[in-house]
């Protein structure tokens, strides 16, 4: 498995890729989040949202059309366009200060954390897998930290060396963690979307 395969043309004439610019959203990958959050109840209970690598805005466009009383912290090395309602932060996510910055936007305690990260490609395979898996360990830890007893965090994941080590871990993390496939991710590619629930060593002092 690797990257998508097929140009440019043949990326344009693709379901997603229209249906998304035929209802306005700003990615395709919008598509996957809706059927992940059908799927799997994904905002049921939910109220504070942390969407980190947002840009340029697909799923936060669809995180305010099913609840628009929302209270999404975006972040992302782009700027990205206003959405009304979202708080936006420009820059990197395995940055401290940009963790303390969404930490004191959110007041602390938030109840789903959702990534879609990639990272910059390079053209070497193994070496985007790398830094992809490290924006993936950066997405955990920030959740980890963030989330509520009965949390969850959505990451997408590429799945390549350094794969089964970071599920092991996350395992590890969580008390359920599953992988999905949903219908909009290309099945050449070897992208897969983990979601992990209630993070465990948490004291019992911690928000729930
Ligand atoms: C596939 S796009 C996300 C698409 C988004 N889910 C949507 O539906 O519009 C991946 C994003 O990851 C962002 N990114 C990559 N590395 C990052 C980092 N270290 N910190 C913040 N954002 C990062 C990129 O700038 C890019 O916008």
């Amino acid at each position: 498995m690797g990257r998508p395969r097929g140009g440019d043309k043949q990326r344009k004439k693709e379901h997603f890729y229209q249906a998304a610019k035929k209802h306005g959203y700003r990615s395709r990958s919008a598509y996957k989040l809706r059927q992940i959050a059908k799927d799997h109840k994904l905002l049921s209970g939910v109220d504070r949202v942390v969407e980190l690598c947002c840009c340029p805005g697909g799923w936060t466009q669809v995180l305010k059309e099913i609840d628009s009383s929302l209270q999404i912290v975006a972040v992302d090395l782009e700027v990205m366009i206003q959405l009304e309602g979202v708080k936006f932060i420009q820059g990197d996510i395995l940055d401290e200060k940009i963790i303390e910055r969404i930490e004191s936007l959110t007041g602390g305690t938030v109840d789903l954390v959702l990534s879609d990260c990639s990272p910059n490609v390079t053209g070497q395979w193994d070496l985007d897998v790398v830094r992809q898996i490290s924006l993936v360990e950066g997405t955990i830890e920030i959740a980890h930290r963030l989330l509520g007893n009965k949390g969850k965090v959505l990451s997408k994941v590429f799945q390549g060396p350094g794969f089964h080590e970071l599920l092991q871990s996350v395992r590890k993390k969580f008390n359920s963690v599953k992988l999905i496939k949903p219908a909009a991710s290309r099945k050449t590619s070897a992208e897969i979307y983990l979601l992990a629930v209630g993070p465990r060593g948490r004291s019992p002092h911690d928000e729930s």
